[in-house]
């Protein structure tokens, strides 16, 4: 099965994925930008990856049409982000995000968890800014009101968390293999 992997990343944590996936499925791998270069006819398996920012996802508006052309492909999207992946309620949380955007369209994508960074020395002035008026709306509720990890997003304000993983990507693989079976 030949694969194509495309992805989107402002800080490298999706890169970083996707090169993992890339040598193990030894795949192609390319930024999603570059899209149009790929006859995606050549391809039985297309494998997109994205961080989430506050919720949202830039990819769906290209990625929907892409899945609703080639109907006989397979698709999987993995999802980066800093919340705890193996907490239920945040991939719920994060799924159905992803499921706004893209629509009916969702059932046909295999979708997987992964944990990024949060490096807040190179974040754009506009992430600055973004994190920093979350922590202070944060700081002002009332701690019963608090959603979940948020003690802990007010405690790392500033400083840099990193949660990548390479074994992560390991269910996605496995899946990737079977389905090429
Ligand atoms: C402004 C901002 C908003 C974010 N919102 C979310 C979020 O809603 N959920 C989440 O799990 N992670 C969130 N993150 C964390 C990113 O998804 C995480 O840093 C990811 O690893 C970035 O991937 P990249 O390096 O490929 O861009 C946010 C980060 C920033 C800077």
């Amino acid at each position: 099965m030949k694969s194509l992997i495309l992805y989107r990343s402002l800080y490298g944590s999706t890169e970083q994925y996707a090169r993992w996936i890339r040598e193990e499925l030894s795949a192609q791998a390319d930024n999603f930008d570059n899209v149009g270069k790929y006859d995606i006819n050549d391809y039985d398996l297309i494998i997109v990856g994205e961080a989430v920012y506050a919720g949202q996802f830039m990819t769906p508006k290209q990625l929907i049409p892409l899945v609703e052309k080639f109907p006989g492909k397979k698709f999987i999207f993995f999802l980066v982000g800093i919340a705890d992946m193996e907490d239920q309620e945040n991939r719920e949380k994060l799924y159905g995000d992803l499921a706004k955007a893209m629509g009916p369209i969702i059932e046909k994508i295999k979708v997987f968890f992964l944990r990024g960074v949060l490096d807040y020395s190179k974040l754009s002035f506009k992430h600055k800014t973004m994190m920093w008026l979350l922590v202070k709306y944060l700081k002002r509720k009332p701690e019963k009101d608090l959603p979940k990890d948020a003690d802990k997003l007010i405690s790392s304000y500033g400083q840099k968390i990193n949660f990548i993983d390479k074994n992560a990507i390991e269910p996605l693989v496995r899946y990737a293999k079977e389905i090429s079976k």
